[in-house]
């Protein structure tokens, strides 16, 4: 989703901005644009955009002799990452967008809802449109206010107050150098206060260069920064007193550190992330405390039915958990897309929980289902890898998952931190209810802390990662691939697929593997790659069934497994050895060579992993 950045301070600002929009390249975006005042005191605003990448609005900074001006009092400035949402990917939809007077630029994060009437409105007014955006209505609206005797804050206070939608915006005007001022509703906005400066930002990798001091601002607030620092106010015009906190993620932990692209170093990281959503949770004795749930066993006791709700790998994350919530919990668990969730009016009540699991904390249709469950009366549990994102601030509870950033747009170290994180909300239920023993629920938080060393042996072993990379490049062309599992490793199949069609562009679908025969099996083709989850389990039998049943139609059957298991080796021309734990832990183990093996075709086919084409990091809209 876009990306926004400002600054105001002693430095120079362009270097600020293109710096602060490269680190935010991950979330996706088309084009990209930045707004300071004019050189040398000169009237108005020099604004550059361009479409496509970060490095053609740096070409163009500098053609524009931009880069030489550190002397030339662009001290401040707003800068952005566009992914169309209304209006085309093109220069002209680039934000910043100017007003009329061409003394005021904003950017834009969401959506506006009532833009086509705030346009028409404007339109009558006198105002010119120059793009196809609902964006652009900020500016026309502050404008207006402004030219009434308002000052920039108030302008954006007011404006704030017309606009229907999820957004963030940000405003510069040349008329009043030295200050920015922006504005949160429904769409991550932070500020970063260094000394003597201070940043916005749609999340702090822009800012981790320059300070760790943030205040995460709420829906409804609006911030004007200067030199002085923060000023809040609320949309009735009430100050706030601004809270900051310290980020504890630090600069490398955003950086590649060695290896050629974040998704491969971010897949090797699971083994420490693991371990860091564990920690303070779960101890490697068994002993489980969920503190930040904040929900008594009493209150627990009354749950009856849990649903879960997320999108994409999330979604992939919660079908994992239903099947060991309701084994471990003995609870009912429905799981739904979120997008799906609140229009087929599921039956909800107090006695109902809603689990919500989002990497990002931004995704609309999951926020807009945790806030559905709550008008229905539901508790309501959020997932997610960002200290306060939207979805953090909207449930009864959230459990972070403590990933660290993750810039490869397709989830891998945020997806595993979920499962471990959703296991240790369904232990926690099952002892809470008494639906488990305590020592039975410790014996599973026991192997779930061997899971990080297992990780490490399958990623630092040669073989595993060897042979993952040999079967991508004998695949790399197949046109069509597909994933098969049955019960926890359907889920993987599933992701699998998922993982493969996002980053290397070619299609993959994911099955249960006892309906290969109700449909899908008719795609196999002689040399088909069909890659079946095959690591131990209840239903292992029945998987190699289906796998002779694909084999004798002629697919090439690469199955993970673990080590030397003698009925999946007569079945499958490739195996791929993962490491044992128990049957509902496997995933954490069989996740691994999916990731890898989407990664390594990906790289084959020159495509680049890090930003799938047409896709978001975090996606703000329905
Ligand atoms: C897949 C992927 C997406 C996300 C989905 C939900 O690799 O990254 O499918 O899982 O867009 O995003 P979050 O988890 O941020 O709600």
């Amino acid at each position: 989703m876009c990306g926004i950045v400002g600054y105001v301070g002693d430095r120079s600002a362009l270097p600020v901005l293109l710096e602060g929009l490269k680190s935010l390249e991950y979330r996706g975006y088309d084009s990209a644009g930045i707004a300071m005042p004019a050189r040398n005191g000169a009237p108005g605003l020099e604004v550059v955009r361009r479409a496509g990448r970060v490095d053609e609005l740096v070409a163009a900074a500098q053609a524009r002799e931009l880069a030489a001006t550190a002397a030339n009092g662009q001290h401040a400035g707003i800068g952005h990452t566009r992914w169309a949402t209304c209006g085309e990917p093109s220069e002209g939809n680039a934000h910043p967008h100017r007003d009329c007077t061409g003394n005021l630029a904003i950017v834009h994060n969401g959506i506006i809802e009532n833009h086509l009437q705030l346009r028409q409105q404007l339109v009558a007014a006198g105002h010119t449109f120059s793009s196809a955006t609902d964006s652009e209505v900020v500016a026309h609206l502050v404008e207006e206010r402004l030219t009434a005797g308002a000052d920039l804050l108030e302008a954006v206070r007011t404006a704030v107050g017309a606009l229907h939608g999820s957004f963030a915006i940000v405003a510069i005007d040349a008329r009043y150098p030295g200050v920015i001022v922006g504005a949160r509703v429904d769409a991550p906005l932070v500020l970063g206060l260094g000394e003597g400066e201070c940043f916005f930002a749609s999340d702090v990798a822009p800012l981790l260069r320059y300070t760790r001091q943030v205040v995460w601002l709420a829906d409804g607030e609006i911030a004007q920064l200067s030199r002085a620092g923060a000023r809040i106010i609320g949309l009735d015009g009430a100050e706030h007193v601004p809270t900051s906190t310290e980020v504890a993620w630090d600069r490398e932990a955003a950086e590649k550190a060695g290896f050629p692209d974040f998704m491969l170093k971010e897949i090797y990281e699971q083994p420490r992330t693991l371990r860091d959503t564990l920690r303070s949770r779960a101890e490697p004795s068994g002993e489980l405390t969920l503190t930040e749930l904040a929900i008594s066993p009493a209150e627990l006791a009354e749950v009856n039915k849990i649903f879960i709700v997320a999108c994409g790998s999330s979604y992939h994350a919660g079908l994992v958990a239903k099947y060991a919530f309701e084994r471990w919990a003995r609870i009912p668990v429905e799981i739904d897309v979120a997008s799906e969730f609140r229009y087929r009016d599921p039956v909800l009540d107090a006695k109902t929980l809603v689990v919500g699991i989002s990497q990002s904390g931004e995704t609309a249709d999951t926020l807009a289902a945790i806030r559905y469950a709550r008008t229905q009366g539901a508790r309501t549990i959020v997932i997610t890898n960002v200290v306060g994102s939207s979805l953090s601030r909207e449930a009864d509870a959230v459990l972070y998952t403590h990933a660290g950033p993750e810039i490869g747009v397709a989830a891998t170290k945020t997806l595993s931190t979920q499962i471990a994180a959703l296991w240790l909300l369904g232990l926690w239920f099952a002892e809470g209810t008494g639906a488990m023993e305590r020592e039975a629920a410790a014996e599973v938080i026991r192997e779930l802390w061997r899971c990080p060393e297992l990780m490490e042996a399958f990623l630092d072993g040669p073989e595993g990662p060897a042979a993952i990379a040999g079967i991508a490049e004998r695949f790399a062309t197949a046109p069509g691939w597909l994933f098969i599992g049955r019960g926890v490793g359907f889920p993987l199949a599933l992701e699998g697929a998922l993982k493969l069609k996002e980053i290397s562009y070619l299609h993959a679908e994911g099955f249960a593997a006892g309906e290969m025969k109700h449909g899908p099996i008719a795609l196999i083709d002689k040399g088909t790659p069909v890659v079946a989850i095959a690591t131990h389990s209840r239903v292992l039998g029945k998987l190699i069934s289906n796998v002779e049943e694909a084999r004798a139609r002629g697919a090439s059957v690469v199955a993970i497994a673990q080590q030397g298991d003698e009925r999946v080796l007569e079945v499958a021309a490739d195996v791929v050895a993962v490491p044992e734990t128990a049957e509902l832990l496997s995933p954490m183990l069989d996740l691994l060579p999916l990731q890898l093996l989407a990664y390594h075709v990906a790289k084959l086919r020159g495509c680049d992993p890090d930003r799938p084409r047409n896709l978001a990091k975090s996606v703000t809209v329905e």
